[in-house]
C-alpha cells in the first residue's frame, strides 16, 4: 500500500482545509525536532493540500532563502526522507514563508497579516506558540489587536504548548488572559501524550469492544499503574527543570490526562466537549490530598551518581546550571483514589522519573487474583492478569495470563497475548502529526480544556506545597529503580510494581 493510502486508511478519509500554519519560535528546539518533521510527514501523506503554507516567525532578519535552507537542513537532521526526494522537497519548499520580527513588536503582526492576506482566498490560520510561556499572553494579545483572531474569513486557532502555568493561580491567570483575546473554542492546549496512538487506542479498546466493560471497575481491578520512565537525565534543560520538577513536568499534565482516559465513563459522543466532560467528572472525583496523608501517598526523589551500560553518570546536583543543594525531584510517584462508584477503593498509582534504567511508558491495569487458588504456585504474582497499554517502545497492547506449562504435571507459567499496533517507523503517525491534523480539522478532543488544566493543578497543589516546604530529598542511583520508598507505595496493591527495567 502506498504511504499516502496507508495513512489515509489510518486517519479515515477526512482531509483538512488548506491553512496557514504560523509557527512562532520557528528556529527553536520544538520546531526543528517535532513540528517540521510532523508537517513534512503530513505533506507526504497529502494532508496539507497545495494551498497550505508554513510561515515561520523569527526575530532575526531572515530572508526567504535563509528560512528555506534552515528548514532543509533541520529536516535533513530529523526527517531526511523529506528532503532526499527533490520533487517532494520542492513542493514543501514552495509552502514556506517567513516573517522576521520581535514578538513584542506590532509590526511583526502587521507583516504577518499581510502574508495571510497575500494567500488570496486561503484565510484559515493556526498559530503555533513554540515559544517560552512568558510570551503566550503577548502573542495572543498582539494577534488579537492585529485582527488576526477574527474568524470572519476563515478559522483562526491558537496552539499553546506546555507548561500551562506553574500552579493553580498562574494557570487560571493564563487562561483568563488568553481567553480575553481568543474564544475557548479557538484555543488548543497541547498535551502530546494524548496524541499517542496507544492513548487513543485506549478509548477504542474500551468503547468499541464489549468484553472489557464488565471488568472495568473496582470489582475486578486491583489497581492501575501508569509509568513513564526515562533513561536520560535533564540534559540542557536545567533552567526549566529546576523550576518545575517531575510532578509539574509530567504528572500534573500528561499522566493525569492519561489516568482520566483510563477511568472515564463512556462519553455521549466523540465530540470534544462530551469527551472532556467525562474526563472532568473523573478529575472532580479524585480524593483531595489531606496534609497528613501526603507522605504516605506520594514519593519524591532525585537521581544521584550512577552507572548505565558501563557509563558513569553524574548526579542531578552535578548537572550544568543545577543548584548544589537543589531539592528538585527527578522522580515522582503519586497514589490517587477516584471516589466514584466505578473506582471506589482502587488506587491509581502514577510514577515518572529521569535516569531510570529504561525508556518506557505504559499503562498497566492489574486485575484481582482469582478468589481461590486451586493451583500451587511459588510466585503468587503470576496469578495476576495485567492488561498493558504500551505507549513506548513498541506501541501495543499485552494481556498476561496464567497457563499450564506443557507436560504431565500442572506447573503454571505466565503467557502474554501480544497485540502490537503493527505499523512502525514512518507508517505510524507521531503524536505531533495527529495533533496538528486535529487542529486543522477543528477536532479538540485530544486537547486539554481550561477547566481540566485548572482541576489538575488544584488536585496536585497540596502536594506541591508540602514538597516545597521540604529541605531534603532522597536520592536513587542514576540508572536504577532503587528509589527509596517506591515499593512501600504499593504495599496494599497486589503484585507490586511491574518490572519495566528490561522492556524492549
Ligand atoms: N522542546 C521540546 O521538546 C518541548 C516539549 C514540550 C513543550 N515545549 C514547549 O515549547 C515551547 C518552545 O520550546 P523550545 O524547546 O523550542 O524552546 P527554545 O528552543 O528556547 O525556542 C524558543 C523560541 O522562541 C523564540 N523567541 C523567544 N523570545 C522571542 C522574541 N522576543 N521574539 C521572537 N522570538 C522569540 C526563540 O527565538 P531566539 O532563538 O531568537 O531566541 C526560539 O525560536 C516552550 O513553551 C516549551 O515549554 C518544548
Amino acid at each position: 500500500m502506498a504511504n499516502q493510502d496507508k495513512f489515509a486508511s489510518l486517519i479515515g478519509s477526512e482531509r483538512p482545509e488548506p491553512s496557514n500554519i504560523v509557527i512562532f519560535g520557528a528556529n527553536g528546539d520544538l520546531t526543528k525536532r517535532k513540528l517540521l518533521p510532523a508537517l513534512a510527514h503530513m505533506h507526504r501523506w497529502n494532508l496539507l493540500g497545495p494551498h497550505s503554507r508554513i510561515i515561520g516567525v523569527v526575530r532575526q532578519k531572515w530572508s526567504h532563502a535563509h528560512w528555506v535552507n534552515y528548514v532543509h537542513d533541520e529536516l535533513l537532521n530529523y526527517f531526511p526522507e523529506a528532503v532526499l526526494n527533490p520533487p517532494s522537497w520542492q513542493r514543501i519548499a514552495e509552502k514556506l514563508d517567513v516573517v522576521s520580527g520581535d514578538l513584542s513588536d506590532m509590526e511583526t503582526y502587521r507583516k504577518l497579516a499581510a502574508q495571510l492576506h497575500a494567500n488570496e482566498g486561503k484565510k484559515n490560520a493556526l498559530f503555533y506558540l513554540a515559544i517560552p510561556p512568558a510570551w503566550y499572553e503577548t502573542v495572543a494579545r498582539n494577534l488579537h489587536e492585529a485582527g488576526l483572531a477574527d474568524q470572519n474569513e476563515g478559522f483562526r486557532r491558537i496552539v499553546v504548548e506546555k507548561p500551562f502555568g506553574m500552579d493553580l493561580a498562574s494557570a487560571r491567570d493564563l487562561n483568563t488572559r488568553i481567553q480575553t483575546y481568543f474564544d475557548e473554542s479557538q484555543i488548543y492546549r497541547i498535551d502530546h501524550y494524548l496524541g499517542k496512538e496507544a492513548v487513543q487506542n485506549l478509548m477504542v479498546f474500551r468503547f468499541a469492544n464489549s468484553v472489557l466493560e464488565p471488568l472495568w471497575n473496582h470489582k475486578h481491578i486491583d489497581h492501575v499503574q501508569i509509568t513513564v520512565s526515562e533513561s536520560l537525565g535533564i540534559g540542557y534543560r536545567a533552567g526549566y527543570y529546576e523550576t518545575s520538577g517531575a510532578l509539574r513536568d509530567m504528572i500534573q499534565s500528561h499522566l493525569m490526562q492519561v489516568m482520566a482516559m483510563v477511568a472515564m465513563e463512556p462519553p455521549v459522543s466523540l465530540d470534544a466537549d462530551d469527551v472532556r466532560d467525562e474526563k472532568m467528572k473523573v478529575l472532580r472525583s479524585i480524593r483531595p490530598f489531606a496534609s497528613e496523608d501526603i507522605d504516605s501517598l506520594t514519593l519524591r526523589a532525585q537521581y544521584g551518581a550512577g552507572e548505565m551500560d558501563g557509563e558513569q553518570l553524574k548526579s542531578y546536583r552535578e548537572e550544568d546550571s543545577v543548584a548544589e543543594d537543589s531539592c528538585t525531584e527527578t522522580f515522582a510517584a503519586v497514589k490517587f483514589y477516584i471516589d466514584n462508584w466505578r473506582w471506589s477503593g482502587v488506587p491509581f498509582v502514577l510514577r515518572t522519573g529521569k535516569r531510570l534504567p529504561s525508556r518506557v511508558s505504559e499503562i498497566c491495569i492489574r486485575f484481582k487474583q482469582p478468589p481461590q487458588h486451586l493451583f500451587r504456585m511459588d510466585d503468587s504474582s503470576a496469578l495476576n492478569n495485567d492488561l498493558v497499554f504500551r505507549l513506548q517502545p513498541n506501541e501495543g497492547m499485552q494481556l498476561s495470563m496464567t497457563a499450564k506449562r506443557p507436560g504431565l504435571g500442572t506447573e503454571l507459567r505466565r503467557v502474554n497475548l501480544d497485540a502490537s499496533y503493527g505499523l512502525v517507523g514512518s507508517g505510524m503517525p507521531e503524536a505531533y502529526e495527529t495533533l496538528l491534523h486535529d487542529v486543522m480539522l477543528g477536532e479538540a478532543g485530544l486537547f486539554s480544556r481550561a477547566d481540566e488544566v485548572e482541576e489538575c493543578w488544584k488536585i496536585v497543589e497540596p502536594v506541591l506545597k508540602a514538597w516545597a516546604a521540604k529541605t531534603e530529598i532522597a536520592t536513587y542511583p542514576g540508572g536504577s529503580f532503587d528509589v527509596p520508598g517506591m515499593d512501600a507505595l504499593l504495599d496494599d496493591c497486589e503484585g507490586g510494581w511491574r518490572d519495566v527495567s528490561n522492556v524492549e
